[in-house]
Order: structure tokens, then sequence, then C-alpha cells
């Protein structure tokens, strides 16, 4: 008897972990070397999180914000239509997963508008939540949504 309540026991304690979060934060980081040539990750106070390019906008506390809203970043036509559209939705982990795996193709579903165009020319077709929730952790507007 001892042992199978153990082993129960057991389980329930390799469950929870997996249970409470879908991506690996730790992952993500790794699989954000695929991001970092076009996106940094700095706080406001400039310290670098992850030091990246600038061709994309910085991606700090991204969970949370509206989509479009990182001062001094030239975004293109299909984001900004999204923002305008969408003035109450802030990404989230799920919407930044259906992004990244495809930019373009979540511009023209979430607009409706099948022109759509994305100026992130890059797709990533694995780990995606592992990176959401590495973003996550670097989100201090993420709240407890989900
Ligand atoms: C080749 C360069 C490039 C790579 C690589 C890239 N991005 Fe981007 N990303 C961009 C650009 C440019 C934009 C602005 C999109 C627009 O204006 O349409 C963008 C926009 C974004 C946004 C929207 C930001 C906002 O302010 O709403 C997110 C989120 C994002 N990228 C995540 C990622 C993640 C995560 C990765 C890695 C899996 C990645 N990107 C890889 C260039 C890139």
């Amino acid at each position: 008897m001892k042992t199978s309540l153990y082993a129960t026991l057991a389980m329930l304690a390799l469950a929870v972990p997996a249970a409470a979060q879908d991506g690996d934060a730790e992952k993500g980081q790794k699989e954000f070397n695929k991001c970092k040539a076009c996106h940094m990750v700095q706080a406001p106070d400039g310290t670098d999180i992850v030091k990246g390019g600038k061709t994309g906008p910085n991606l700090y506390g991204i969970v949370g914000a509206h989509p479009a809203a990182q001062e001094g970043f030239k975004y293109g036509e299909g984001i900004l239509e999204l923002a305008e559209m969408k003035p109450d939705m802030v990404w989230d982990e799920e919407q930044l997963i259906a992004y990244m795996t495809d930019p373009g193709a979540y511009l023209k579903d979430q607009t409706g508008d099948a022109k759509a165009k994305t100026k992130m020319t890059f797709k990533l077709n694995k780990n995606q939540a592992d990176v959401a929730a590495f973003l996550a952790e670097h989100s201090p507007e993420a709240g407890d949504e989900g």
C-alpha cells in the first residue's frame, strides 16, 4: 500500500509544474537567439536582458502591451491596422505564439484584411510557447491572466 501511495504522490509532484505553465522560459531564452538579430530585450532603465538588433522593436514588456506600441519604432501598415481596429487588445502568450509562427498570416487573420502585410520576415515553427514564456518573464505588465 505504502509504495503505491508514494508512487501517486511522486506522479502528482511531477504533474504540477507541467500543468502550471506551458512554456519553459529558460529554453525560450535560448530559442530567442533566433530573434535577437532583429529584437533586443531592454528594460526601461537601460538594462540589457538580451542585446539585439534594431530591425524590430524592443520586446521588453511585450506581454500586456498593445500591439505596435513601442515608441520610436516605425511599424508596418498591417500591424498598425490591427492596433487601430483593436485598441483594447494586448499581447498575451497565446497571441504571441500565433504571431511568431506566421506574422503575415496572423495579421491577415486578425484584421480580416487579406492584403495585410508584416515587416517581420521571420517565422518560428517550434518552441514558440517557450519563447512566449521567456518574454512573459520580462513583462512586468503580464499580470495574472491565463
Ligand atoms: C528578420 C528580423 C526579425 C526577426 C528574426 C524576428 N523579428 Fe519580430 N519583428 C520584426 C519587425 C521588423 C517587426 C515589426 C513588424 C511590423 O511593423 O509589421 C517585428 C515585430 C514583432 C512583434 C510585435 C511587436 C509589437 O510591438 O507589437 C513581436 C511580438 C515579435 N516581432 C516577436 C519576435 C520573436 C519572438 C522572434 C523570434 C522567434 C522574432 N520576432 C524574430 C523583425 C524580426
